[in-house]
């Protein structure tokens, strides 16, 4: 007789990767380079410097090395959380009906609740390495601001976050964690920045964005001697961070005699998912197999769906480099919608690139039914999801949904990014009804397309 598959299936400490895998590597046609807003050129790791740690900037060019050492400290900071659990979903398989073989990789197991840590240990470690005096950056949700604060503590490096505005008011308590952790938190826009002085003039009521959070942290880092910028999300070196989402997957589902047939995950800037189609990316690049791998994002800011494939800044500022992406504009002010982690304009690079050769497929979706989703799996799973998890939650669901329909007993693997404990006031507001869903108008993205750079002979 067949053997049950476990519910919960973790691997041992010796079976977690011991390097990072980066998927540009096995790209038939890498990322385009990023550009110096200066200059119009392809940036080089000497132009990072300024702001970012040297050996992150090596990581965020290298394009070329498939695998990557994770350093014995890390990995040491890993084993507090890691491996992560790849979950049988039978409850909510039955509760749907489904043939289908739904399973999650649970990432939301640590204090901070999320993927995050998984890069912000890699990016307080390098700075430590470095002998920085601190770091500054910016939150959206409040998760990877708790990620950072965590892997700051650990490796004693002063830190400080700017916190877009909207999650600032809905999770005060987001802010506490970080201040347990020893970081020190601000609300953006703020009085504390340049940047975050011009878009106070310029919209005094805004309730902020990521962009613009990640225009004053990284004016902060660069005017303050010994602090660099680091960033959560979006950059190639978070992707490969990331990556152990995926390589830890891969494997256990390889233990289980399991191979995904599509893999799902929820896309803000792109590193969870980055991370967890990683080698099945691979997989399909060098035909081995042939997943379906999807990004779910916000119908409120649907960069990839509704996105253009252009050079942008990275941030609402313009004072970042400019990347190749699917964008909605570095001016787009997103709806505040309740995952705050979703809420950018851009996307990775390279998952940008993936999706426009036709590796990955896009999918956008409204918040109250990924609420329904996510009250559903915590009805049925017992966890209760953050609402950027349930993006992805909501998909495999409706696929789940599809298989029921076709009979067809497909495995499906998503990503279940972090847990919602401090989004409360979000499942208040579906439960009482008053959740909306709010669909920006073609006129409204083009006011972001207007605003796209002009880069002579590369983009006029
Ligand atoms: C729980 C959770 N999931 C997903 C995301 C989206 O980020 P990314 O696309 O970088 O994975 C966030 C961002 O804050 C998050 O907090």
């Amino acid at each position: 007789m067949a053997k049950k598959i476990p519910h919960r299936l973790y691997l041992t400490e010796e079976q977690m990767p011991t390097q990072w895998y980066n998927l540009r590597a096995d790209m038939k046609e890498k990322p385009e380079p990023m550009l110096n807003p200066a200059t119009g050129k392809p940036v080089e790791p000497q132009d990072l410097y300024p702001v970012f740690c040297e050996k992150l900037a090596h990581q965020e060019l290298d394009d070329t090395t498939r695998f990557i050492d994770i350093p014995e400290e890390i990995l040491e900071m890993y084993k507090n959380y890691r491996p992560s659990p790849l979950c049988r979903a039978y409850s909510l398989e039955k509760a749907l009906g489904t043939p289908a073989r739904i399973y999650f990789k649970f990432e939301g197991n640590n204090t901070s609740g999320s993927h995050k840590l998984n890069s912000a240990i890699a990016q307080a470690y390098y700075a430590k390495e470095q002998g920085l005096n601190g770091l500054t950056t910016e939150t959206g949700a409040g998760q990877w601001g708790t990620a950072l604060s965590e892997a700051c503590c650990y490796f004693g490096m002063p830190l400080t976050v700017y916190m877009v505005k909207a999650s600032y008011e809905q999770k005060p308590f987001r802010k506490s964690i970080m201040e347990t952790f020893g970081a020190s938190v601000i609300s953006s826009p703020s009085h504390t920045t340049e940047a975050g002085r011009k878009i106070l003039d310029a919209n005094p009521g805004t309730l902020g964005s990521l962009g613009c959070a990640i225009s004053e942290a990284v004016e902060k880092a660069v005017t303050t001697g010994g602090y660099k910028y680091v960033l959560g999300s979006v950059l190639n070196q978070v992707l490969l961070h990331q990556s152990v989402i995926g390589l830890e997957s891969e494997k256990a589902m390889e233990i289980l005699g399991e191979y995904p047939d599509i893999v799902i995950g929820c896309a803000g800037g792109g590193s969870n998912l980055g991370g967890l189609i990683a080698p099945f990316i691979r997989d399909k690049i060098t035909g081995k197999a042939d997943p379906r791998l999807v990004a779910v994002e916000p119908v409120s800011c649907p960069s990839l769906t509704r996105g253009r494939f252009v050079y942008d800044y990275c941030d609402t500022g313009k004072i970042t480099p400019m990347a190749k992406m699917y964008t909605l504009g570095c001016t787009f002010a997103p709806s505040p919608i309740h995952a705050g982690g979703l809420r950018y304009h851009g996307m990775s690079p390279a998952l940008s690139k993936l999706y426009h050769d036709g590796y990955m497929e896009a999918v956008a979706v409204g918040q109250t039914k990924v609420f329904e989703a996510a009250t559903f799996f915590a009805k049925y799973e017992g966890i209760l999801p953050a609402p950027e998890s349930a993006h992805a939650i909501r998909a495999a669901i409706d696929e789940a949904l599809k298989c029921k329909e076709s009979g067809e007993a497909k495995t499906i693997l998503f990503g279940l990014t972090g847990t919602g404990y401090f989004d409360m006031t979000a499942y208040n507001s579906f439960q009482e009804g008053s959740m909306s869903d709010y669909i920006p108008t073609d006129e409204e993205l083009e006011k972001g397309f207007a605003e796209l750079p002009t880069i002579p002979g590369i983009q006029e």
